[in-house]
């Protein structure tokens, strides 16, 4: 291995390229005063689309709060339950004006998580005999998993191929799926707003488009809205899902479920619980579902952390998405343009992406695998180890997005069934792995978002140039 005085860590040329990151300034001030512990502690955080990161001042503002205010389980009539039932309830608000969604036509439902919030949909949507889930190869798990709520009532599950190497869907495939499962009484199509695998920002037109067919369309808007701006006065989903945590990083613990009256009244709940129903009988054996947002908020919701989610969405409105929006392109398309820049000494490169080079619709998500000079692949995993070791901190594998890493590695069908007919009806991902070796079965993702600075970038491209052989 070499050194070379890398060109991605010049801070000048960065900025002479990209002179609009002089307007996301702020940020590295924000950087100094309120993440201070990222440079304390030394730490290159590239694991934006895994989890944002919380604000000294979000908690301070937090905990405020729950010192001065006293907060008991909502839904009763005594002062303090109703006072948390209010609190409650001006987070619902507060979270419609974010997204510009009208109380009239939305409902938002506090869930656990996103995946919580898919599941809400996937468990609850009529499917029945010849109905229709469609969907495209690049998703996360929590939204395939819906496919075994349909498969289980006899609807089908179709999948749309996304394309390498950009990982898009062709917008005539995209239109002949559409068209095909036309006919089925009820359809559901699921995409993510932004891909957690490879960045891809799918069109928000597709919502429209489905809809114009009679789908009912789910958006999986988890890595997008941290950096995107989801406007619901200009897209009209019928569904969406999204994590807080992802957004501004604290809480965790609470999702949201967006949905539009119409398409709300179309579920059917397969169970209710407390506080989901008006009333239940067991002499009578019926209940009815509380209407709204109710019905489908299980038990007690995490109501200390309902300020935390106003506050976060303050924090959020204060820096300006469109702030934060710039920042993360500028950083993405340097990384991406720098790092296909190393070349081993031979000229073979050392980077390999998945997934789109530009920063037309894309996010701050960059995916790759590292090769050595022979052009062998070296293991994710050890990428990993050595990155920890630098105190950098990324994430490898599949990142729940198997649709897309086994498009991105070219995994064929027959090698994943072959897998799959082990006769353990378990298998581990260590097995899984060996059971594919000659091809790698995962790659390595860094993120960036709010609080990552130029430092960060020039780190990680410091760093890939250690792969770099002469
Ligand atoms: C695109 C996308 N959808 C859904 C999820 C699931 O989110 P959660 O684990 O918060 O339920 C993630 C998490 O990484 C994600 O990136």
């Amino acid at each position: 291995m070499t050194e070379k005085k890398n060109p991605g860590c010049d801070y000048k040329a960065f900025i002479s390229r990209y002179p609009e990151y002089e307007t996301t300034k702020v940020l590295d001030e924000l950087r100094a005063k309120e993440y201070p512990r990222l440079d304390l502690e030394d730490h290159v955080y590239l694991d934006y689309t895994g989890g944002g990161l919380y604000s000294e001042l979000q908690l301070e503002q937090h905990m405020e709060f729950l010192k001065k205010c006293v907060m008991g389980n909502p839904h009763s009539s005594n002062p303090i339950s109703a006072f948390t039932t209010d609190m409650v309830e001006l987070c619902r608000q507060r979270v419609l004006r974010f997204f510009n969604a009208s109380p009239d036509e939305y409902v938002p439902i506090f869930t656990a998580n996103a995946s919580h919030a898919l599941k809400l949909v996937g468990e609850a949507y009529p499917f029945g005999e010849g109905d229709q889930f469609l969907l495209c190869y690049d998703n996360h798990n929590s939204v395939n998993g819906i496919r075994e709520f349909d498969r289980a009532r006899g609807a089908q599950t179709r999948y749309i191929p996304i394309i390498p190497p950009d990982l898009r869907v062709m917008e005539p495939t995209f239109e002949r799926f559409l068209d095909e499962g036309s006919s089925a009484k009820n359809k559901l199509f699921a995409f993510p707003a932004q891909s957690n695998f490879s960045g891809v920002q799918h069109p928000l037109e597709w919502i429209e488009k489905a809809q114009s067919k009679g789908y009912e369309v789910l958006i999986d808007a988890a890595a997008f809205v941290p950096t995107n701006r989801l406007d619901l006065g200009r897209w009209k989903p019928d569904y969406v899902a999204l994590s807080f945590y992802k957004m501004f990083g604290y809480p965790t613990g609470v999702g949201l479920l967006l949905a539009r009256k119409k398409a709300l009244e179309k579920l059917h709940r397969p169970w209710f619980a407390g506080g989901t129903i008006t009333v239940a009988s067991i002499k009578a054996d019926k209940h009815y579902l509380a209407p709204g947002s109710e019905g489908f908020e299980d038990g007690t919701l995490n109501y200390t952390s309902f300020p935390a989610i106003e506050i976060g969405l303050d924090f959020l409105d204060s820096i300006g998405l469109e702030v934060i929006h710039t920042r993360v392109e500028c950083h993405a398309a340097w990384l991406i343009e720098h790092m296909l820049e190393i070349r081993h000494g031979n000229g073979r490169p050392v980077v390999r992406l998945y997934g789109p080079t530009d920063m037309k619709l894309r996010g701050g998500t960059v995916t790759v695998n590292v090769y050595d000079r022979d052009g062998e692949w070296i293991d994710h995993l050890l990428v990993e180890q050595r990155a920890n070791q630098h105190n950098i901190s990324l994430r490898t594998g599949c990142f729940c997005n198997p649709g897309a890493g086994e498009t991105a590695l070219d995994l064929t069908k027959e090698e994943l069934i072959d897998c799959f007919d082990q006769p353990d009806a378990r298998m581990s991902l260590k097995e899984f792995r060996q059971c594919i070796d000659s091809k790698s079965t995962g790659a390595v993702r860094i993120s960036v978002g709010l609080a990552s600075n130029f430092g960060d970038v020039s780190a990680f491209l410091e760093f890939l140039e250690k792969f770099r052989e002469d």
